[in-house]
């Protein structure tokens, strides 16, 4: 156990704050492997959240892991970061921290651009032209940054609640073995899901797409956070 304490890898994820980073860095620290530093604009709104999951942790007692709070450059520090940021605001995000700090990073996308038709009930991709929101972000980052796709089809409004298992798939693409193996690592000690290794990160586009999908068959059939279990 304490062999295991000393080595326990760090998961970083930047605009943890938002709607799905806070959950998700909840079902990582309870999943009890992994450490988690939540990443902001602003280190007192990342600690606000941290102190969340804190309390989390010891309403559930859980004392395996730990979440503190840090800008988002600081959780470049970190061994897995995840992107946990808007598109649009992923290019901005790296340009201000400087593309340097992810030499050598396993980093996750869970990114899904896509757009509402705002009279009918429909989602539509919003693929950007490298074909997809992980290959866009590819071209951001230094050629030794290690990309994946990862957690892109659960839905936002389950990651906090804990009371339910998440029982669904998660795609994990990625071009290096090593980085998709230890994403898929992480996948599996969240609640149930399920880590399916889904080839190179040429097919994140089709990952990407799905959601927008599940969202369109949720508003259209009356269901709320539809997920994907492959089977
Ligand atoms: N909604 C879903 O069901 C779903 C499912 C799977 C994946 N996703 C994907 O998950 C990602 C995150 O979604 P979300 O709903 O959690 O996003 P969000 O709440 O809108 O934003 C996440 C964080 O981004 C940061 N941010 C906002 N504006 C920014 C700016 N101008 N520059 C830099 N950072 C900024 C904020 O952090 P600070 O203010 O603390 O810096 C915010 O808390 C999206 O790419 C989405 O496609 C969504």
């Amino acid at each position: 156990m304490f062999i295991e304490d000393v080595n326990k890898m760090k998961v970083g994820i930047m605009g943890g704050t938002g709607n799905i980073g806070e959950g998700l860095a909840r079902r990582i620290c309870l999943g009890g492997k992994y450490d988690v530093v939540i990443g902001s604009r602003e280190t007192s709104k990342a600690e606000v959240a941290a102190d969340g999951v804190v309390c989390c942790l010891k309403e559930n007692k859980c004392t395996l892991t730990t979440c503190s709070g840090a800008t988002n450059a600081d959780v470049c520090d970190c061994d897995i970061i995840i992107m946990s940021l808007p598109f649009d605001k992923l290019e901005s995000t790296i340009e201000t921290i400087g593309k340097s700090k992810f030499e050598n990073k396993i980093v996750v996308s869970l990114i899904n651009p896509m757009i509402r038709n705002p009279k009918e009930k429909y989602f539509l991709p919003d693929c950007p032209t490298e074909g997809s929101a992980a290959l866009a972000l590819k071209k951001l980052l230094p050629e030794s940054a290690k990309i994946c796709t990862g957690f892109n089809n659960v839905a936002a409004g389950k990651w906090m609640q804990l009371e339910e298992e998440l029982d669904y798939s998660v795609v994990v693409c990625g071009d290096d073995a090593d980085a998709k193996k230890r994403v898929m690592d992480l996948v599996s000690s969240v609640s149930k899901l399920q880590p399916l290794n889904g080839g190179p990160l040429a097919v994140s586009g089709i990952i990407e797409s799905i959601t927008p999908l599940v969202i369109t068959l949720a508003m259209n059939n009356g269901l709320k956070d539809v997920g994907v279990y492959f089977r």
